[in-house]
């Protein structure tokens, strides 16, 4: 039968490629532009030369902006407080590609080559089984035939060259990496020990905040029910293109260092892990985004937002969950928490981190100078506020007494 393969080009899809053709797969292999630096077209000739009898190359840049990372900054989705879910938003798109080739291609089964650790094997094949439930997954990292054959690196490697496949880089850096439009992504090997820092030359999106330029660059992001569509600056003129958009704001965050974390997470199956994350563009859209949110938005829908839509959706990102009726349930909430989140927020990036210069908006009716001032009087007397702190202390007063009583301070 035939099975389709999400092959990256690295030594473990390469190995894992020829070992499935040894047990007697046609073997179409498959690739996912989600915006990585790649030379796809290498990686593509190896597959073929490894013995794949087709290579699919797909990009999905556009898909992955506007359906999975504009909802998100949306939604100002975040998980555990830090990681902005680079990773889990590519997953769903990549999966959804490489089922539409693998039922182009009557494939029996999908295979790839997360491990047994992590969170990506659950985000994938949930993805695959919500899409198609019939299909079959092949994990070799789980099946105890293959990690028993390749314990390690050094036995992919004896492998490779006993089967003539090209090892491109021998000496592989000493972490592994996961890339693409919103961020890049390094864990295990050396960052296993959450005590060790990654050394300077690990980052490879974003430069060194210490070292950025000592001039600030100042651009205005303008947003429509909740969306980033249109980007100005001096120096990069101005976006309204969703990819454009986005690939400016990277390379305004990546040559002023913003957007570096090294946090220690909890994995959906339970373990924690050490990761380090550069999100460049990704980080400064959703800061200016909860920044405007602060002049437009409603304040209980807002907290409302906050309590159930922000954690939930994240989670659901993070567990793998976005083919799912819960995911399409919240992303509804979404839209309508987000239809008066009009307006601009300037902003400026400077050694590491994005500053709010200002905001306006057009269309929002919410916030009022006059009103808010403490120059002016307005629509309410201030003696109303009287019975407001009254009314509100009945409650407090009479804790306060029973504190008292008992003795308590
Ligand atoms: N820990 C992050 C996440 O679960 C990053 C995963 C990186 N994946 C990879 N195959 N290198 O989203
Ligand atoms: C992997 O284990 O394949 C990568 C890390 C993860 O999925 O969390």
């Amino acid at each position: 039968g035939k099975v389709c393969l999400a092959y990256s080009g690295g030594l473990d899809t390469s190995c894992i490629l020829r070992y499935l053709l040894d047990e007697g797969y046609e073997v179409i292999a498959f690739m996912a532009d989600v915006g990585q630096e790649e030379d796809f077209e290498a990686a593509k000739t190896k597959a073929l030369k490894i013995g794949a009898s087709k290579c699919y190359i797909e990009d999905l840049r556009r898909e992955f902006i506007e359906e999975l990372c504009y909802p998100a900054i949306a939604c100002n989705a975040i998980y555990e407080n830090v990681y902005l879910l680079g990773t889990s938003l590519a997953r769903p798109v990549i999966a959804r590609a490489q089922i539409a080739v693998a039922q182009k291609e009557g494939c029996f089964a999908v295979s790839h080559g997360c491990t047994g650790k992590g969170n990506d094997q659950v985000r994938f094949e949930l993805a695959f089984y919500a899409l198609q439930p019939t299909i079959q997954v092949i994990a070799p990292w789980r099946d105890p035939v293959f990690y028993n054959r390749f314990p390690g690196r050094d036995a992919l490697l004896n492998y490779a060259s006993e089967k003539g496949i090209p090892v491109t880089s021998t000496k592989s850096k000493p972490w592994s990496m996961d890339e693409n439009l919103a961020h890049c992504s390094y864990e295990a090997g050396i960052l296993e020990d959450p005590n060790t820092s990654p050394p300077e030359d690990m980052w490879k999106l974003t430069v060194d905040p210490s070292k950025a330029p000592d001039e600030p660059e100042d651009f205005t992001l303008h947003f429509q029910k909740g969306l980033p569509v249109k980007l100005e600056s001096k120096k990069d003129g101005v976006k309204t293109d969703a990819v454009d958009l986005f690939l400016t704001a990277n390379a305004i965050a990546r040559r002023h260092g913003i957007g570096r974390i090294d946090i220690v997470e909890n994995r959906f199956i339970g373990l924690k892990s050490r990761g380090c994350y550069e999100t460049p563009g990704y980080t400064m859209l959703r800061a200016a985004h909860v920044d405007l949110e602060g002049l437009v938005m409603d304040r209980e829908v807002r907290a409302l937002r906050d309590q159930f839509v922000t954690v939930s959706y994240a989670k659901i990102l993070y567990n793998g969950l976005y083919f799912s009726p819960e995911r399409e349930f919240l992303e509804e909430s979404i839209v309508a928490s987000q239809k008066q989140v009009n307006g601009s927020v300037r902003c400026r990036a400077y050694k590491g981190m994005m500053y709010v210069l200002g905001r306006w908006s057009d269309t929002e009716k919410l916030y009022d100078a006059s009103e808010s001032s403490m120059d002016e009087i307005g629509d309410f007397q201030p003696q109303d506020t009287t019975g407001f702190i009254s009314v509100n202390a009945i409650r407090l007063k009479k804790y306060g007494r029973a504190k008292e009583e008992s003795g308590e301070s």
